[in-house]
């Protein structure tokens, strides 16, 4: 079965982050979460992939390639302008001949999809949306199921107490060819807001399905870095890579550490990483590989990306460094947000 992975969003909302970078190559855990998901899926049984983008594309393609790399086949739908969700999908039409899984990959999801694949099988339907249940839907689509779980209607983003369900649109969705017939091309459309209602509207069968395993929107700051914390404290099962040296402290490879820092759990770090005397690394903290601390730095509620440095006398909280940025000595940084290669010297 072919998997589409929509990756042409323009991340706005993880801005400057993604001005460069698409929002699913963000790295989670030191590796772009794209490859976290496409090793995700292939170990599930997918291994054909079409990856729809626009928004700065080279970097997946320059990343991924043909995918061997990886040990899957990976295609290409380029987009000449946004298509939306559902224009995306129309866009790849050529690529999809047969029934199909669409997963929106700037969402931390790792669902099991044998239970999805039989229920879509077992009920028929044009379409099965993955479900997932959160506490606050109201900033969310949200399903309302009949008991043979036929949704009935979406309502979009609708006050806590008026929701139909706690049960949103887990973006997942597996698919019959026939759906492209629902969706108007050259145009931007959007699956979520005119696709799936229009096929209720024409009593096609959408079906709901609840998907278990992790799932977490990273769409903002706030909920990027949390992302990572689920997987330092064990929440998320995505791996760590490196080496334990003390509960919760993730070490890589050729790391040089210098006398008299502190690690406060949760910490990971990267391979070839540099920390300077008395530095206090942690609680809650990720650094990638190739980065440079200098000494007596105190980073913590922070995620460095490869190949950063940080130099001597810096507290650093509640940030974001994309990759090879710098800050410059002597100063307190409170959620800052840096784009790669930004500098930031001393005032
Ligand atoms: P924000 O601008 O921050 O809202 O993010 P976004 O637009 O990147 O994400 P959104 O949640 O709106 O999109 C859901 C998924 O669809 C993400 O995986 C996007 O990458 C993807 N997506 C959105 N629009 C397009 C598009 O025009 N083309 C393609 N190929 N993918 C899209």
């Amino acid at each position: 079965m072919k998997t589409l992975l929509l990756a042409g969003g323009l991340g706005t909302r993880l801005r400057p982050l993604t001005e460069n970078l698409p929002k699913p190559m963000a790295p989670i855990a030191n590796r772009p979460w794209l490859e976290h998901l496409i090793t995700y899926l292939r170990d599930q049984g997918i291994n054909q992939f079409v990856i729809a983008s626009h928004h700065c594309s080279d970097v997946i393609k320059n990343y991924f390639g043909d995918g061997k790399r990886f040990g899957v086949d990976i295609e290409y739908s380029d987009e000449t302008h946004q298509m939306g969700t559902a224009g995306a999908i129309k866009n790849a039409e050529r690529f999809l001949k047969e029934r199909f899984l669409v997963v929106n990959a700037d969402i931390v999801h790792l669902p099991n999809l044998i239970p999805l694949l039989e229920f879509h099988e077992q009920s028929g339907g044009i379409a099965t949306i993955a479900l997932t249940e959160v506490d606050d839907p109201s900033s969310y689509g949200v399903v309302q199921l009949d008991d043979s779980s036929r949704i009935l209607r979406f309502v979009e983003k609708p006050r806590r107490e008026e929701a139909p369900s706690n049960l949103i649109n887990a973006g997942l969705y597996i698919l019959e060819p026939e759906v492209m017939r629902y969706i108007p091309a050259g145009r931007e459309v959007s699956i979520e807001r005119e696709t799936f209602p229009t096929l209720i509207q024409k009593s096609k069968s959408v079906y709901g399905k609840i998907s278990s395993g992790y799932w977490f929107d990273m769409g903002t700051p706030e909920r990027y870095r949390k992302i990572h914390w689920d997987v330092l404290e064990n929440r998320n099962p995505l791996p760590t890579r490196g080496n334990q040296v003390q509960p919760g402290v993730w070490l890589g490879k050729d790391t040089k550490i210098g006398s008299g820092v502190r690690f406060i759990p949760p910490v990971l770090i990267g391979d070839n990483v540099e920390v300077g005397d008395q530095s206090v690394i942690g609680p809650f903290a990720v650094i990638g590989d190739h980065c440079r601390i200098g000494s007596k730095v105190h980073f913590s509620n922070s995620i460095l990306w490869d190949q950063s440095s940080i130099s001597d006398n810096i507290r650093v909280n509640n940030s974001i460094m994309a990759y090879k940025t710098f800050l410059n000595e002597g100063k307190v940084y409170d959620n800052l947000i840096l784009n790669q290669y930004e500098r930031v010297m001393q005032a």
